[in-house]
């Protein structure tokens, strides 16, 4: 496809979805513009091939999102903090779902030892996951096993350091309902497998981590 051709598909496509929205409702942006009250908080891979509303069936207006190489919470990282504080302060959302997916470039790159340049300052967040479980991780001879069990534990871990934060705990704490879990996406299959992570109250974290 011609670089132009590749751009301006986008515009036509736009034009087309809004006819068949206008279509099916007259007033459906009108209603879209009123406000938003979405009820989860995604957290996924800038991955494409993962896009959070659609495998899992939700509309526009239903799911805040955030996404970056590797689906991380890192408790730095000002852009994760500030969707995370408007999300569960402001918008009040129930479930914060962390989704990882099999396949993942950031955390296969993160196993490896070559370098990238910038990216590898972001990849090192991964490696320290890998550095927790080497002794489960290295145990796994098949590389490509080793890969989704990596990708498995990045995703758990990434939960953990959710309810770390002052944010989550707040809520917690002041008897906000909020779960948090942790998901993988299985790209060749389009199953989503829930691991059993879920988090409801502080409890649930490890107690050197608790905020009173
Ligand atoms: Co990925």
């Amino acid at each position: 496809m011609k670089i132009e051709e590749s751009y301006n598909r986008l515009l036509k496509n736009n034009k087309e979805w809004v006819s068949s929205k206008l279509n099916e409702d007259p007033d459906y942006f009108k209603k879209l513009a009123l406000g938003q009250s979405p009820e989860y908080l995604w957290i996924g891979c800038s991955d494409s091939r993962v896009p959070a509303n659609e495998i899992t069936g939700t509309l526009p207006g239903e799911m805040f999102v955030h996404r970056n190489i590797a689906n991380m919470v890192v408790h730095s990282d000002m852009n994760l903090l500030s969707v995370l504080s408007y999300a569960v302060e402001v918008l009040k959302v129930k479930h914060i779902i962390v989704c990882g997916h099999y396949g993942c470039g950031g955390v296969i790159a993160a196993m490896g030892n070559k370098q990238f340049g910038l990216i590898d300052n972001w990849l090192r967040h991964i490696k320290d996951v890998y550095r927790y479980h080497h002794n489960e991780l290295d145990a796994i001879k098949d590389e490509n096993e080793r890969a989704r069990r990596f990708v498995e534990l990045n995703v758990i871990e990434q939960v953990h350091d959710l309810g770390k934060t002052s944010i989550v705990q707040k809520a917690w704490s002041n008897n906000q309902e909020l779960h948090i879990h942790g998901w993988v996406y299985d790209i060749s299959e389009g199953i989503i497998k829930d691991l059993g992570v879920t988090f409801t109250c502080t409890k649930d974290l490890h107690s050197v981590y608790h905020l009173v």
